[in-house]
């Protein structure tokens, strides 16, 4: 809980269709997320994030590691490679089950995937009934090769999911780290999937990044550590500031479960076009590590030396989205208020998130202001993510801070020069107190954390 400040839910109604536009136009022009390949026409479903959306994806990843790994003595770190041998998709199921069907329109051309239309029989583009192709099953995973031979030898996966990289490593981990079940392996990454329909902005792309964790327990423990992940990742959201009520957990039914899962939830968000998807809880069962032995020769239990017990683990996975996640926070932040005749928009993302944390703004560009100003920031930078602005109006600048969420602004003026003091502004009530610089970094550590 260290750090944690409650924030008042978002006043924008959360479906209300403008808040979509409102939260992708200012993620362009605030420097969140641009279009990748922009100067070439942009390079559909592939963003990049700029210099504030790298802070929140980065907060927002660095909040599951300290959750999912940090504060836990039961859960380890992984980094594993993204180009990965066909072997490993063979075993996983991958290979043979990791497709959409698809279907083309003979009257329009469009093509979609079968199983997300409203109607299974007419064409969301032309209105035309009967007019599908038979549904060809497309595999989403992007394949490439390893080395100068472009044949059938050399072919290689970039990686459609995070997970396999912590099943292939189990013997590596569980003889390396002294863990045994339950424990788990956490890893952050990017995965890539060839999406046939990508969209909503930055919630379903090609390339993306998972937070993905695996814990393996005993058989008889499954259900029991399943509905406990189940808990913890729905409060992991709910303690970052989402509002209660556009966050829900949804148990799959029996038609909807993965080839390797008996049970799945997800973690669903209110999005402006309804509820959808953030991370899934899935009792994987021994499906992974079953598979992966069969197909690698290889040792995959765990054995116990006290009781002499060998067991497969069972495994329960909890898999976020990292872009996904943060682009649900940003829509959770986004608000609107009148101030004096003035619509003032405001992120009030949790301290966590924020991409600065403190803004320095010396209240005039006169040369005087400058020094006191560098040695305010050079007092602040080593403790937290710092902007610094000296151009336009103080109440401009104030604005601009508040649109991306910054929770303090440090204004330095004329009066520091005399009481070596500066104001201190609160981005969500907008109160501003005067404290002294020697005591500023104290002050700010306080209101941070409480
Ligand atoms: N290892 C299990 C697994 O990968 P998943 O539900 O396919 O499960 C987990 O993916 C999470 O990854 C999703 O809940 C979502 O947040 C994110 N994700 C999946 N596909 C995505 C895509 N095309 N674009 C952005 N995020 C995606």
């Amino acid at each position: 809980m260290l750090g944690h400040r409650p924030v008042p839910c978002s006043a924008m109604v959360p479906n209300d269709e403008t808040l979509f536009e409102k939260v992708v136009n200012l993620s362009k022009r605030r420097g969140f997320v641009f279009q990748s390949a922009d100067i070439y026409g942009g390079f559909r479903s592939t963003y990049d994030y700029g210099p504030i959306g790298v802070l929140l994806l980065r907060n927002v990843k660095e909040q599951w590691w300290r959750t999912m790994v940090q504060l836990r003595h039961d859960v380890v770190g992984l980094d594993a490679s993204i180009l990965t041998p066909p072997a490993v998709w063979e075993a996983s199921g991958h290979l043979a089950n990791f497709t959409d069907p698809l279907v083309d329109c003979r009257e329009c051309g469009a093509r979609h995937r079968q199983d997300k239309l409203d109607e299974p029989d007419t064409c969301p583009a032309c209105g035309k009934t009967g007019s599908f192709t038979e549904a060809r099953h497309f595999n989403l995973m992007f394949k490439t090769h390893a080395g100068p031979m472009a044949d059938s030898a050399a072919e290689v996966y970039l990686r459609p999911e995070t997970a396999q990289g912590m099943f292939i490593n189990f013997a590596n981990v569980l003889n390396t780290s002294r863990k045994k079940p339950p424990f788990g392996i956490a890893q952050i990454g990017k995965s890539f999937r060839n999406e046939i329909t990508p969209g909503n902005f930055v919630f379903r792309t090609r390339e993306f990044e998972q937070m993905e964790m695996e814990f393996f327990v005993p058989p008889a423990e499954a259900d029991e550590w399943y509905r406990y992940w189940c808990d913890a990742r729905r409060s992991w959201y709910l303690d970052l500031g989402m509002p209660q009520d556009r966050l829900r957990l949804r148990d799959h039914d029996s038609d909807e479960l993965s080839h390797y899962s008996t049970a799945t939830a997800d973690v669903e968000f209110l999005f402006p076009w309804g509820w959808d998807e953030l991370e899934g809880i899935a009792n994987r069962t021994d499906f992974d590590l079953m598979r992966h032995a069969e197909s690698s020769g290889a040792r995959l239990e765990y054995h116990d030396p006290g009781s002499g017990d060998r067991y497969v683990p069972h495994v329960i996975e909890p898999a976020a989205g990292a872009t996904r996640t943060a682009m649900a926070f940003l829509m959770a932040a986004y608000d609107e208020e009148e101030v004096r005749d003035d619509t003032r928009t405001v992120l009030r993302l949790d301290h966590r998130l924020a991409p600065y944390k403190v803004a320095v703004l010396p209240l005039s560009k006169k040369a005087e202001l400058i020094d006191p100003s560098n040695e305010v920031l050079g007092l602040l930078q080593p403790h937290w993510m710092c902007d610094y602005d000296q151009t336009q109006a103080i109440g401009r600048r104030y604005r601009r801070q508040d649109e991306i969420g910054t929770p303090f602004c440090v204004t330095i003026d004329f009066d520091t020069l005399d009481d070596r003091a500066v104001t201190v502004r609160e981005r969500d009530s907008m109160e501003q107190e005067r404290v002294p610089i020697e005591g500023l970094v104290g002050y700010l550590t306080g209101r941070l954390t409480s």
